[in-house]
């Protein structure tokens, strides 16, 4: 904040007055602690209908560690509104001693980070110039199925952490006045609704990841936007099927245990090698949270990637997350890992140890539903064709498709092998 003239601090005075009485139907030990509150900030960009719309940064901070949430980003927050609830406990300053971390476990998950930020290399060359998560699964984008099955789990705010070259993902989301109106003119409802379906989703915001640092650094990107809430991490790769209902139950852990839940997947030894593998132990299903026996488990240990002799178990870690705030703490301590990347495994790993009054436990949910790896060129084409044979008008067709296909190069195999 700049210095303030005697008129600034009269009406900060008065500021300050109302700021308690909104702060006063909050527990004192949650609300904000020292200094480090940009009040006159907040205030000039306080909209109209109460919600805080701040400034757009539009600088690139140097790197000097996670320490800085900025590190090696771009402050650049579009479309942000925050409820003064959320904002009450934020603090605009880097350091975690100025905030009280929120560990009540009855806290809703509203939030979900979606980190985009990566270079997509597996999917060269289309990624040059088309996000992977904008590559069409049947007939919508694949980030489109993220943000249904957040909103299904009762998400209303996602933040989708990008770079240069993947403004297709905002664009998506965002209103067209001018088709919209033209379709509406033209009487074409079934299209005005198709054009209109983002308004049935979550808000949509975004932060940008200047350096891909690696997805611990992505994640670290959220706080300022996340606060001191619990939240939501789904990475786009991983499509779960529509009717999936692993990440409403993984909430439904974190309400019921708190600390922070993991998806869980079975997979071979050898495929352990290429997730992060843990060792757990399995928990009896609390009131609440309607998972079977053997579907929740508490996580002892967990490394990421390892090499096969030290695969502890058949769960691997996949990408859906519900994280205390305390992993931001975390996040900010960790050093560069595998591939000189800042690991997410390595940041989370740490709340195994972490004092559960503080933010700390980790449990881990078993994926039982139907997933896809669609940052995979075989994953997505299984999840296009799953999907297009589940769909009424496709399904049919395709599957004669498939069947004439698949005899046709059966036949011209069997031709080669018998040297026919
Ligand atoms: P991956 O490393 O698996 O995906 O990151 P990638 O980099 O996009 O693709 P490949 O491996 O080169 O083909 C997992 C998720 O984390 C995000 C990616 O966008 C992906 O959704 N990510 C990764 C970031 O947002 N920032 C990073 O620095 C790294």
């Amino acid at each position: 904040c700049r210095p303030r003239t005697q008129e600034q601090e009269v009406k900060r005075g008065q500021n300050r007055q109302g700021f308690q009485k909104y702060l006063a139907p909050f527990p004192s030990d949650k609300k904000l602690q020292g200094g480090g509150y940009c009040w006159d900030s907040l205030q000039k960009h306080r909209a109209l209908d109460g919600n805080v719309r701040p400034k757009r940064h539009a600088h690139p901070v140097p790197h000097r560690g996670l320490g800085n949430p900025n590190a090696g980003s771009y402050a650049h927050e579009f479309q942000c509104e925050v409820s003064f609830y959320a904002w009450s406990f934020r603090s605009h300053a880097p350091s975690s001693t100025t905030l009280v971390t929120m560990t009540d476990r009855n806290v809703p998950v509203r939030h979900a980070v979606v980190p985009a930020a990566g270079r997509g290399t597996r999917f060269l060359p289309i990624t040059k110039s088309v996000p992977k998560e904008m590559l069409p699964v049947v007939d919508r984008p694949s980030i489109e199925y993220i943000a249904r099955e957040a909103t299904d789990a009762g998400i209303d705010d996602m933040l989708f952490v990008t770079r240069t070259g993947k403004e297709s993902i905002e664009a998506y989301f965002d209103a067209d006045p001018g088709l919209e109106n033209e379709l509406e003119k033209a009487g074409k409802d079934e299209l005005l609704a198709l054009s209109r379906e983002y308004l049935k989703l979550a808000r949509m915001h975004s932060v940008r990841q200047g350096h891909p640092l690696g997805l611990g650094h992505a994640v670290l990107q959220a706080r300022q936007h996340v606060g001191n809430a619990p939240f939501a991490v789904m990475l786009p790769d991983d499509l779960m099927h529509p009717n999936s209902t692993l990440l409403k139950h993984m909430i439904d852990v974190r309400h019921a245990l708190g600390g922070s839940v993991v998806a869980l997947l079975r997979v071979t030894p050898e495929q352990a090698t290429a997730y992060a593998s843990t060792s757990v132990t399995p928990l009896e299903i609390p009131e609440g949270v309607s998972l079977k026996d053997g579907d929740l488990m508490r996580i002892d240990r967990v490394v990421e990637k390892p090499p096969l002799e030290e695969v502890m178990s058949e769960y691997a870690v996949v990408g859906r997350y519900v994280f205390d705030p305390a992993i931001f703490d975390e996040l900010t301590k960790i050093e560069p890992g595998r591939g000189g990347e800042y690991q997410l495994t390595d940041g989370f790993a740490r709340l195994i140890d972490r004092d559960p009054e503080d933010g700390g436990g980790l449990y881990g949910v078993v994926v039982n539903d139907r997933r896809f790896d669609t940052g995979d060129k075989l994953g997505y084409l299984e999840a296009n064709i799953a999907l297009a044979l589940e769909d009424p008008k496709l399904g049919p067709k395709l599957a004669e498709f498939l069947v004439s296909e698949a005899g046709t190069q059966l036949k011209g195999r069997l031709a080669k092998v018998l040297g026919l």
